[in-house]
Formats: C-alpha cells, sequence, structure tokens
C-alpha cells in the first residue's frame, strides 16, 4: 500500500516506519526540516522517502494525520485535492498546552476533520496509544495476544483499510462504529495518556479487551 505521513513527529514518524518496515511504501512530509524526514526515511530501512504534503498525498491510499490541532489547517492546506483519500487521523482535538480538548461530547476532531473534507474517507485511529508503545508493539506482533485498538469511521472499505493498517502494526483493530464515536474514542485516549504519563509507571502502555462469554 502507498502511505502518506502528514505530520513526521512522534507519532507520524514512528507509524510511518512501521508501515515500512511492515511492507509499505511511505513516504513522511511536514517536519520543521527536510533532514528530519530524509533521516526518517533513511532509517525506516524500508521502501520509504521524504516529500512535500503534497508528494504524501499524491497517488496514496491511505495518508496518517498526525499533528497538532493547531496545524490542520496548514498541513491541508499543503496537501492538494483530497477528494476520495483515506484519511487515517490520530491527531487530537488538544489546546495549545495539550491539557484538555477543545472539541468534546457533542462533536469530535474526527468528525470536524471530515466537515472539512467532506469527500475525503475519515477513519480515526492510533490516537489511543502513546506513540512509545508503537515500536513495542510492532516488535511483539508474532507474539499474541496482542493489544487492541479502537478505530471507527462511516465509510466501510476504508475502514477495511485501516484495519489492516493497525493489524500490519501489531495491534488487533476493535471496530468501534461510526466516526462520532470519536466522541468517545478521543476523551478515552486522554485516560491513556493519564495512565502512560502520570502515574510513573512508564509510557510504553497499550489496552487490550477481552469478552467474557459464559
Ligand atoms: N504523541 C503521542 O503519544 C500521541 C498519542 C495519541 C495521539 N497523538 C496526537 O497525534 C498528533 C501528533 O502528535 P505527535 O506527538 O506526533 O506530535 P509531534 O511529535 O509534535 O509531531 C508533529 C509533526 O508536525 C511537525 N510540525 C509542527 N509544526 C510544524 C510547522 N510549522 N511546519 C512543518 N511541520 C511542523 C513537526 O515537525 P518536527 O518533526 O520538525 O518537530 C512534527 O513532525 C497530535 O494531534 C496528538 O494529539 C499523539
Amino acid at each position: 500500500m502507498r502511505i502518506g505521513i502528514l505530520g513526521s513527529g512522534l507519532m507520524g514518524g514512528k507509524l510511518g516506519t512501521i508501515f515500512a518496515r511492515a511492507g509499505h511504501d511511505v513516504t513522511f512530509s511536514y517536519a520543521r526540516t527536510r533532514q528530519k524526514l530524509t533521516r526518517l526515511a533513511h532509517q525506516a530501512q524500508g521502501n520509504a522517502r521524504a516529500g512535500t504534503p503534497a508528494d504524501a498525498a499524491r497517488d496514496a491510499d491511505a495518508l496518517l494525520l498526525a499533528v497538532h490541532w493547531s496545524r490542520i489547517e496548514d498541513v491541508l492546506a499543503q496537501t492538494g485535492d483530497l477528494s476520495g483519500k483515506l484519511i487515517l487521523t490520530c491527531s487530537l482535538p488538544m489546546n495549545e498546552a495539550n491539557t484538555a480538548l477543545v472539541i468534546a461530547h457533542t462533536s469530535s476532531g474526527a468528525e470536524v476533520l471530515a466537515r472539512k473534507l467532506p469527500k475525503a474517507r475519515v477513519v480515526s485511529a492510533f490516537n489511543t496509544v502513546p506513540s512509545e508503545v508503537l515500536f513495542g508493539v510492532f516488535e511483539s506482533r508474532a507474539n499474541p495476544p496482542r493489544p487492541s485498538l479502537v478505530y471507527c469511521g462511516d465509510d466501510a472499505p476504508a475502514k477495511a483499510i485501516a484495519a489492516q493498517l493497525i493489524r500490519d502494526s501489531g495491534f488487533d483493530p476493535v471496530d468501534s462504529g461510526p466516526l462520532h464515536i470519536a466522541r468517545y474514542t478521543e476523551p478515552f485516549a486522554l485516560l491513556i495518556a493519564q495512565l502512560a504519563y502520570e502515574t510513573g509507571a512508564g509510557p510504553e502502555l497499550a489496552y487490550r479487551f477481552e469478552r467474557f462469554v459464559s
């Protein structure tokens, strides 16, 4: 699959590397320096390159949007037309200080994004795990049980691709329903961040849902 990374920081840099190592063709874009993108592409040790957001979007089967909420407009202004594209967003609608959601309860960042891009197919995923756990989960992918990863969206084919990328990253995808369920998954991400960063137990945290059937 051809995957464009829009935002090559903690999440985009690591997930792009994982996607490349899983055999996908990855273009890293949107960092403050071109050298950072080139280094990521080199270190990914797969089929990866550095490019502009327009390069990342061109011919992409999926785009990972991984920027701070305040950078969304800026990066989207550089991609060109995203009609029909699958946008996998891990971006949370956080305030500048990263202390609170600026959209919640009656909407979600994912829904606001989908309204900005009515012709794109938005799936919310990867926002409920800290970046620090991503390589560990990927490296443990052959050792079940896998951790869960919730995702949601309104377009079934787009969700099937998202589920495949979640699987390729070492997680067990959990279909949580339509995009408006991001109203629940985005605050859940803040619970995970609380457990990862505020308990002293370390940020390498993932979660797993189990159903007990009697
Ligand atoms: N980090 C996590 O564990 C985590 C977990 C779940 C969800 N999220 C969400 O995922 C999204 C990405 O988070 P992150 O931690 O990956 O953020 P990050 O490390 O700050 O990465 C953001 C990317 O945007 C780039 N960028 C910022 N300002 C720019 C500018 N003016 N011009 C060009 N590029 C610019 C950064 O460039 P540089 O690389 O040069 O800094 C970086 O590559 C956020 O919405 C966050 O809420 C994060």
